[in-house]
């Protein structure tokens, strides 16, 4: 695995920090004052009160995984304390058709409101995008708390994530029997087991990302295990016929004095469908309890099937929450399985470089794609400079490919004209070019590739993402 301190400066992030009186620095992972800092700075940039001790500590040793680059003003208060933040890390991401593709992660920006709008998170952003591709990552991946800030660096929304809500006096449960069983756990007793259930789960859903090791032991309240949101998790666990572990849930039930209460559950892995079955019909059938409120599920739960009364389900706080960035197309296209075969060109304009180009995607008739590049990539793709798109696509694609056969013109020149953040939006399946035709984002290169690029991104999953990174 590629180590995420191996990577050098970024001159260029060095050069424009510098020139505003700023200087860019790797947080030595050994250096624990200065990682503290930088952890308080993080901290402070999203508004979240200073950690406590065990959370401090977690945090650090999380941060020692990662790439943590600070930017310093030598001229503040206290120069050793970062005036932003950003920290990245390579992370596989689950795609369609069950592989997992390499993509590097990248969370903790922040900028300190008295250094805001001056280019630093710019500066940060397009630096990470150029970590991203030296360890070879396909994409670059962010959850984001606002949804204005990533476009203008190529990323889109490609997986999305909402709570669930389940009115229990309507929750009757209609599904089939499971052959397993759900029992309490202690989380410290299942601690050892959740990482690879967690494994599996992520695989088979398209937009999860590998859980970095420490993530779990938060989940868990293993953190501080004495703090009172600790002590009122629950952690309840599937086990399948067979007796193998696949899947668990961890929740709270808040509730007044002599008041029923509501559950609320942030944490709902599940390997398998019985598993997934199952553990829903554990959260929404709790005696003495008249909501269950689940953060970060799918828009396409299974759910409201499960229920006589569908309507006891309702969504709410969707959100666009896993945002990718193309940077390598052909690595990132030929990873994931598809809908349909058939041939779609795709002109890919970049405004960063990275994925300029014109390609073709030749999938056969299992679902695997062969992906070439025809058209040249900028040579100044890799330091930012604007590139000029060029648009040969159709002549490109009317050549003849090994794998096509024999092609009238006409179908051959099947294509889209598309910008890298929207190619990011449709890569997994969660949303489809004709909608973003719709909405004039993208064009195509003949009569009829929408219906063909509508088929062949098709994902039999909705992609999800269920934790924040
Ligand atoms: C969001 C944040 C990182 C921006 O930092 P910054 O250094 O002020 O941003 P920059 O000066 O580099 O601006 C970069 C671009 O983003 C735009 N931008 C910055 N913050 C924005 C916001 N909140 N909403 C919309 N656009 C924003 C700027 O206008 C600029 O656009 P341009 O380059 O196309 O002209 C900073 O405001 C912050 O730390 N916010 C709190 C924490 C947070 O929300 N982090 C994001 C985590 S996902």
């Amino acid at each position: 695995m590629f180590d995420p301190h191996s990577v050098p400066a970024d001159p260029l992030a060095t050069s424009a920090l510098a020139a505003r009186g700023l200087e860019y620095r790797r947080v030595d992972p050994a250096d624990e004052p200065a990682l503290q800092a930088w952890v308080q700075a993080e901290t402070r940039g999203f508004h979240h009160a200073r950690p406590e001790a065990p959370e401090l500590r977690r945090a650090l040793q999380v941060s020692r995984q990662r790439n943590v680059r600070g930017v310093y003003d030598p001229t503040a208060h206290d120069p050793q304390v970062p005036v932003a933040t950003v920290d990245g890390w390579p992370s596989g991401l689950s795609v369609p058709g069950g592989r997992s593709v390499d993509a590097w992660a990248v969370s903790s920006v922040t900028v300190s409101p008295t250094h805001r709008r001056r280019g630093i998170a710019r500066a940060l952003l397009e630096a990470q995008l150029r970590y991203a591709k030296a360890a070879g990552a396909a994409l670059a991946m962010l959850t984001v708390t606002e949804a204005t800030i990533y476009g203008r660096y190529g990323f889109g929304p490609a997986a999305s994530a909402a709570t669930v809500h389940v009115d229990r006096r309507r929750a009757h449960w209609i599904g089939p029997e499971s052959p397993g069983r759900v029992q309490f756990v202690e989380p410290a007793d299942l601690i050892g087991k959740a990482p690879a259930i967690a494994r599996r789960a992520v695989a088979r859903t398209p937009g999860e990302i590998d859980r970095w090791p420490g993530l779990l032991e938060r989940h868990f309240g293993l953190v501080d295990p004495g703090s009172a949101d600790a002590r009122a998790l629950r952690v309840a666990r599937y086990d399948d016929a067979a007796g193998q572990a696949q899947g668990f849930v961890a929740f709270r039930v808040v509730r007044a004095p002599d008041e029923p209460g509501a559950l609320e559950c942030d944490v709902f892995v599940a390997a398998t469908d019985d598993a997934e079955r199952e553990l829903w019909r554990f959260l929404v059938e709790q005696d003495f309890v008249t909501e269950a409120r689940v953060r970060l599920r799918s828009v396409d739960e299974p759910l409201p099937w499960l229920l006589e009364d569908p309507r006891a389900v309702s969504l709410h706080e969707i959100s666009d929450h896993l945002w990718l960035r193309v940077l390598d197309p052909v690595a990132a296209l030929s990873a994931r399985d598809y809908g349909t075969a058939g041939t779609l060109t795709l002109e890919i304009a970049d405004p960063l470089g990275h994925a300029e180009g014109t390609f073709v995607l030749d999938v056969s008739g299992d679902g695997h794609a062969e992906v070439r590049r025809t058209g040249d990539a900028r040579p100044d793709a890799a330091n930012g400079a604007r590139p000029e798109a060029r648009h040969d696509a159709q002549a490109d694609a009317a050549s003849s490919h090994p794998r096509s056969g024999r092609r009238s013109r006409a179908q051959a020149a099947h294509g889209l004209r598309i910008d890298a953040r929207d190619l990011a939006s449709i890569y997994l399946g969660g949303t489809r070019p004709s909608v973003l035709a719709r909405a004039g984002r993208l064009a195509e290169l003949a009569p009829g590739s929408l219906a063909v690029a509508d088929r062949l991104f098709h994902a039999p999953r909705t992609p999800h993402l269920s934790i924040w990174f």
